[in-house]
């Protein structure tokens, strides 16, 4: 019996790839493996898989760094078509206090995992790049055209360099097919609230700082700065419901494995192209939990620029994707994932 064909997920337990594997086994019938050494995650996110879609993910717990031990576990399976490429370092402050270890681990494993593709002729490839690398950008809403400014930290420096390597991978490739997907701000939860955003450390991000501090986990929250030219003061982003995210990836897989692709490197950016301020997200949380937050402004968050939001016609047009959830579907799911962290942990 011929084995079905495979996609590989790397960064399998982490809070966007588990929501992809998700998508992957409800609307396609590939197979789908992991790659994850659990550097921000943890095997229990598998658990969560199976208990929402009852299947079993086989994940194997490799530091992508590590050429040989991709070889040594990777190499007898024959049967993988694609490469969805989401392992990597995320936090802006941590590449700034330590550069090297981002240019490492998002270049070294970019590296090894696009060797492997060749080795072993998989010939689709699907990476995560960032918003991160349009740095402050005078242009609004930002395209896939517009022109990146030298990055701002070493995070989105990592992007820029992974973009480019995959290109020019690509361009000496030409039966390797790409797809650079540029995600604005990924929140909220699976909607059975079972899987959800869990970084090992304390969270910088703001929805994950919002219901930590609505169950009291956090005493108070700050809203880094309300002096900013927007309409209340507060900083502009572009907020997308990580299932909607998750779903991009099996729109930008079909769409190169049906061929439907004109070059053989897409870019895309992945945001709903509404910008919402710090406040109106607090606004938003409050209406639909019910909870009165704890939060006081705060000075301005030093490397945050005032406002990003997307330009996602390309993608709605090419992929034929389009975005579902608003913001209060984005911060419902959320605090329903909080809750049930909160039960989890009685
Ligand atoms: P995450 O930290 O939850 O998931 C990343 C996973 O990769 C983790 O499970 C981690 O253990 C694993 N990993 C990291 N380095 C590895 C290595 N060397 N070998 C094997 N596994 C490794 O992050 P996420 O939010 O799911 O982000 C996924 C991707 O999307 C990343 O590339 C990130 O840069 C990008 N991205 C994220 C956001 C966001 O706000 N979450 C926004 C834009 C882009
Ligand atoms: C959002 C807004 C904060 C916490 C990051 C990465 C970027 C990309 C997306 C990966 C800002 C404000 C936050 C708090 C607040 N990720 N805030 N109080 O900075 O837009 O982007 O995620 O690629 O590269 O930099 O996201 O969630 O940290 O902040 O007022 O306690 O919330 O100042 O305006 P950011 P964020």
């Amino acid at each position: 019996m011929t084995k079905p064909a495979t996609i590989l997920v790397t960064g399998g337990a982490g809070y966007i790839g588990s929501q992809t594997i998700i998508e992957l086994i409800k609307q396609t019938s590939y197979s789908v493996i992991s790659v994850d050494n659990y550097s921000n995650s943890s095997e229990k996110t598998f658990d969560r898989i199976e208990s929402i879609t009852g299947k079993k993910i086989k994940n194997y717990e490799i530091d992508l760094c590590n050429k040989e031990e991709i070889n040594h576990q990777l190499s007898g399976l024959t049967e993988i078509i694609g490469v969805i490429h989401f392992a990597a370092f995320k936090s802006v402050p941590e590449s700034v206090a330590d550069s090297l270890l981002y240019y490492h681990n998002n270049i070294a494993s970019l590296v090894n995992i696009l060797k492997f593709c060749k080795e072993k002729n998989i010939p689709n490839f699907i990476f995560s790049s960032s918003c991160s690398v349009y740095g402050n950008s005078d242009e609004l809403p930002v395209t896939e055209k517009t022109v990146l400014p030298k990055a701002e930290s070493p995070y989105a420096h990592t992007k820029q360099i992974g973009e480019d390597m995959v290109r020019a991978f690509s361009k000496s490739n030409s039966n390797f097919n790409s797809v650079l997907l540029r995600y604005f701000n990924p929140v909220g939860a699976d909607q059975s609230a079972l899987i959800g955003e869990l970084p090992l450390g304390p969270p910088s991000s703001l929805v994950p700082i919002i219901t930590r501090t609505a169950v009291g986990i956090i005493e108070q929250m700050q809203v880094h700065g309300s002096d900013y030219n927007t309409r209340d003061g507060s900083c502009i982003r572009d907020y997308i419901h990580v299932s909607d995210i998750a779903s991009a990836h099996i729109n930008a897989l079909n769409y190169i494995l049906d061929k439907k692709n004109k070059t053989n490197v897409s870019l895309f950016n992945l945001g709903t192209g509404k910008g919402i301020t710090v406040l109106e997200a607090i606004h938003s949380f409050e209406k639909i939990s019910g909870v009165k937050l704890n939060y006081k402004i705060g000075a301005r968050r030093s490397g945050d620029v005032a406002a990003i939001y997307s330009d996602n016609h390309l993608a709605k047009q090419e992929l034929k994707w389009e975005p579902k959830f608003n913001i209060n579907e984005m911060m419902l799911t959320a605090w329903k994932w909080q809750l049930h962290l909160q039960e989890e942990n009685k």
